[in-house]
């Protein structure tokens, strides 16, 4: 392309209504204001498989430069997600996997070693014999079978654990729905620790377990993941409290409108980037949340300059148009 041609990028998000993608977007868009010409056409398959294929198809059809998919499920976005790829249009899968390799990039967080940290944490914080309880993200996923995988790989294997699951399918209101039906039918005195694949799930737990006896909860270790920014997010929710700790899944937001940008100017890409995690405990919660807090503050001002350098612009074109009236005259 001309250096002046503007650039396409279109986002195929499975949903956006959530503290974690959401942090994505923001950051996407911080990564975008760096490139002039550039634009994201974002869309939001609220957690429908079909409603994202359909989107996708769209994107193909629009002949987007590049194409994002943050998958639903795997299984049912694959062949869509292929076809793309095979339509020549460069695709970066983002967060979670599909079932093939027929893509440009995939770029994620590492769940299996998530997963693992969060096992071996979880030892740390519980005696020889101990219950936990496992919310899973939706199973069908490439993060919840991971998450699952490494906790079973990091647990102390000297030590005694029980352990019993339900499946928040992501999200806090059905992990807090599946607990309470769940805490009918064990004794929840019993449980000393909860591991969820996402921090909302566990957010939705924890509420789950106040409504029934709030006396319980200072004996209930919880553990999230994520530690996203945001109102409700991992890392308020950790830095005040609610969770004993998170362990970071980056969004990757930033660095997927950077790779597409290097596709865009022919230079080559990795065939798949993994994101370093880190266990979020109270005191890095608390500067990980003042730094995000900067970063969002330096981003809407960046944003008003832009759109008062817009205005400026627009008058002096303006400007420009009477005076080559005036001029003609
Ligand atoms: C958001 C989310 C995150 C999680 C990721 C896994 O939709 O559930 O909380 O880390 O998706 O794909």
């Amino acid at each position: 392309k001309h250096q002046n041609e503007k650039y396409t990028i279109g986002f195929s998000q499975c949903m956006m209504d959530d503290v974690w993608r959401q942090a994505m977007m923001i950051e996407m868009n911080i990564e975008a204001s760096n490139y002039e010409n550039l634009e994201i056409i974002v869309r939001d398959a609220e957690e429908n498989n079909q409603k994202q294929i359909d989107q996708i198809k769209e994107l193909i059809r629009k002949k987007v430069d590049v194409l994002i998919i943050s998958p639903n499920e795997s299984d049912e976005i694959t062949p869509i997600a292929v076809e793309a790829y095979k339509a020549g249009i460069p695709t970066i899968i983002l967060d979670r996997k599909i079932n093939s390799d027929e893509y440009t990039t995939y770029i994620g967080g590492d769940s299996y070693e998530i997963g693992k940290m969060a096992g071996t944490y979880a030892s740390s914080l519980l005696p020889k014999e101990a219950t936990i309880l496992e919310v899973w993200g939706t199973k069908s996923t490439s993060p919840a079978q991971e998450r699952h995988k490494g906790f079973m790989d990091g647990l102390d294997k000297n030590k005694n654990f029980t352990l019993l699951s339900i499946e928040g399918k992501w999200r806090k209101e059905i992990a807090h729905t599946e607990a309470r039906k769940f805490f009918n039918s064990i004794n929840i005195n019993n449980i000393d620790l909860v591991y969820a694949h996402n921090d909302v799930m566990a957010l939705g737990v924890r509420e789950a377990i106040i409504e029934i006896d709030s006396t319980l909860i200072s004996n209930i270790k919880i553990l999230g993941v994520d530690g996203a920014f945001g109102k409700d997010a991992g890392l308020e929710a950790v830095s005040d409290g609610r969770l004993d700790a998170s362990f970071l899944y980056p969004t990757g937001g930033d660095l997927a409108i950077r790779i597409a940008m290097k596709i865009l100017k022919g230079k080559p890409v990795d065939k798949k980037y993994i994101l370093d995690t880190a266990l979020i405990d109270k005191h890095t919660a608390k500067t990980l949340l003042l730094q995000s807090n900067q970063l969002i503050n330096y981003q809407n001002k960046i944003e008003q300059q832009r759109k008062s350098m817009e205005v400026i612009l627009n008058r002096f074109s303006g400007l420009r148009h009477s005076l080559f009236i005036i001029l003609v005259l």
